[in-house]
Order: C-alpha cells, then structure tokens, then sequence
C-alpha cells in the first residue's frame, strides 16, 4: 500500500483539486484508491458528494 499526503500550509494553491484529481486518475489506471478528507472544510469530500448535508472527518468522529 502507498500513502500519499497532500499538504501544503498556503491556501488556494490547488491542494483538494490535485488530490482528487490524482486519485481519479489512478483509480481510472486500475489502481484501489481511498480519498481522506482530513480538512475540516471537507471541500474534497463535497466535491463527491454535492447534495449531501454538509459532513467531514470532524463530524464523523464527534457524532460517533
Ligand atoms: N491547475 C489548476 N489550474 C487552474 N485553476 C486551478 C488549478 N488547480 C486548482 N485550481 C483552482 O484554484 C482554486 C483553488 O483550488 P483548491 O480549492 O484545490 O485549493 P486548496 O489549496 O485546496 O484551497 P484551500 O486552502 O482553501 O483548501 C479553485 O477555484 C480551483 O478550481
Ligand atoms: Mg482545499
């Protein structure tokens, strides 16, 4: 399994569109691809999932 971290501490510079643009793209090429939202904006994971309330990590975990 390979890990990679997408962090960068200046904001707007591409971080959440470069994840997932990365990880569609080697699920496209075959690749079993997890996606984790550790952002508290969640901007990654609602770029999946549009018309869903507005949950992340942070809700997830306080919500049980
Ligand atoms: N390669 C690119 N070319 C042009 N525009 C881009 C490119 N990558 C991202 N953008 C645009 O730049 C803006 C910021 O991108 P993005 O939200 O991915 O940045 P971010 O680093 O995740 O921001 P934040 O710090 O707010 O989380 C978005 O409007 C996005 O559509
Ligand atoms: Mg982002």
């Amino acid at each position: 399994m390979k890990v990679i971290a997408m962090c960068n501490q200046k904001g707007g510079v591409g971080k959440t569109t470069l994840t997932r643009e990365l990880g569609c793209y080697l699920a496209h090429a075959g690749e079993r691809v997890l996606l984790i939202d550790s952002d508290g904006q969640a901007n990654l994971t609602r770029s999946f999932f549009e018309n869903e309330p507005e949950r992340g990590l942070y809700e997830a975990i306080l919500d049980g």
